[in-house]
């Protein structure tokens, strides 16, 4: 039967499921929720883990909405057992978490053993109940000493994150079954140093290009750790990429949608899978192109056992009546609570699209997808039919993709749990998981209960 697609019916009569016969409902495709460390661990003050750029950012006046921070998020750092308990109930294959570098390792670059305890008990936790984990290394939370010294900008960072790294496999050889070093370099780069919407706030197009190369290189540095430690764990890196087409049939407004891709998607693929940055990103911002030292792309280029992949939304673009692109919203499309277009073809359309053009692209885990809506919690039930059918159709669209020859081997909701969004804060609610943020009651949303439904269903059969 195919998967229900109706935002008319109520969410009791919705079921999440990928399409019959999809090659998603096989024992061997994985089936994950994922979160990351500052959107829902707290406790950043204690045993001994050091202030990050997102503590730092968060603090200052009008930076995130209503002016919520980390410190608390979802309480999981004394509620990760629980918080297991919770996805052994759904029956999920693996869990996609980060780790906070500020947690586990001190300014001077040593172990703190209380913050690698934590993790060790996490991992224990969700290996005597048979969850993989994917561990991804850094996923934004920055330790603020090292954006003291200049954060991403400084290429002595990338060297740090390898000692991280190095740590991080050592301390954990054989735990984990796939590392991921960075997650989404294009945020960290762009939004971070880029525009500014993220921390630590700067913004200037010439930073973005050199933090990014940086970002990669740690990442291309970090491999080499994760390879020599812990040989039998799957390495790769987690980028998100949006699709961008145009409305208007013009040369001009087709390679304003072209530039969009270029700078959101082929900036951090062209140099992982072929070695270079994309020459169209300086027809985008002349001038920007960072300082390469001989060897940096050959390391930046290291051998992916995959490639994680984040997909959220699609944008309308048209030209600037420049160089550039400018995004135009469509009227009367699907939108999430965070104002995004709801687009599932353009997941297939990418996979499709980066196979063509990137000969060696590795196997592909969806590493994160969902959206946010305003769930509440009436009589003990939380109605999110919207998400059960947005899901639904990205699973349709993995699935064809994967029927058109793109190699996808698991799947992971974003998120397990609502959590801090970033700059939006507490308000957009991402979890298939409700969260009581004054109470941190969890109560599962209907998305959760279908989804434990057709876990079963697949075990089972
Ligand atoms: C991604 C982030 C993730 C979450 C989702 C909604 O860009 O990786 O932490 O915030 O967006």
């Amino acid at each position: 039967m195919a998967a229900p697609d109706s935002t008319s019916s109520t969410a009791s009569t919705l079921r999440l499921a990928p399409p019959a016969n999809s090659r998603m409902g096989g024992k061997d495709f994985t089936w994950g929720v994922a979160t990351a460390s500052y959107q829902i661990e707290g406790a950043i003050h204690e045993d001994g883990r050091l202030p990050s750029i997102w503590d730092t950012f968060s603090a200052v006046p009008g930076k995130v909405l209503h002016g919520d921070t980390g410190e608390f998020a979802c309480d999981h750092y004394h509620r990760f057992e629980s918080d297991v308990d919770l996805m052994a109930q759904l029956g999920v294959d693996a869990y996609r978490l980060s780790t906070a570098w500020p947690r586990v390792m001190d300014a001077q670059g040593k172990p703190n053993p209380k913050g690698l305890d934590f993790y060790k008990r996490l991992f224990d936790r969700l290996e005597a109940k048979g969850i993989d984990r994917f561990v991804t290394l850094y996923h934004w939370d920055l330790p603020q000493h090292l954006e003291d010294r200049g954060g991403w900008l400084n290429r002595d960072t990338a060297y740090r994150f390898a000692d991280y790294a190095d740590l991080m496999s050592r301390e954990f050889k054989g735990q984990v079954k796939a590392w991921c070093t960075l997650n989404e370099p294009w945020c960290s780069a762009y939004l971070g140093y880029g525009n500014g919407h993220h921390a630590p706030g700067r913004t200037d197009p010439r930073f973005s290009t050199q933090a990014m190369h940086h970002l990669l290189l740690g990442h291309g540095l970090a491999l080499q750790a994760l390879e020599a430690n812990d040989p039998g764990a799957l390495r790769g890196l987690v980028a998100n990429i949006g699709r961008g087409t145009t409305d208007r049939d013009t040369p001009a407004d087709r390679e304003a949608a072209h530039l969009y891709e270029v700078q959101h998607n082929d900036w951090v693929l062209g140099p992982l899978l072929k070695k270079e940055y994309p020459k169209d990103l300086f027809k985008l911002w002349p001038g920007t192109e960072p300082l390469v030292l001989p060897g940096d792309m050959d390391v930046i280029g290291g051998k992916l056992d995959f490639l994680g992949i984040n997909y959220y939304f699609h944008l309308n673009l048209r030209s600037d009546g420049k160089h550039g692109f400018v995004d135009v919203p469509l009227e009367g499309v699907e939108r999430t609570q965070m104002g995004w277009q709801v687009h599932p073809q353009g997941l297939q359309d990418l996979l499709v699209d980066f196979k063509a053009r990137y000969p060696n692209l590795p196997p592909i885990y969806i590493t994160e997808n969902g959206m946010a809506s305003d769930d509440k919690v009436v009589n003990g039930t939380v109605d999110d039919s919207q998400r059960i059918s947005f899901l639904n159709r990205h699973f349709a669209a993995i699935s064809g993709a994967m029927d058109k020859g793109v190699d996808v081997r698991g799947y992971f909701v974003w998120s397990l749990i609502d959590n801090f969004e970033w700059a939006f804060g507490y308000e957009r609610r991402f979890g298939i998981v409700h969260v009581d943020y004054a109470t941190q009651q969890r109560t599962l949303k209907q998305s959760a209960k279908s989804f434990t439904e057709f876990l079963k269903a697949r075990a089972a059969g």
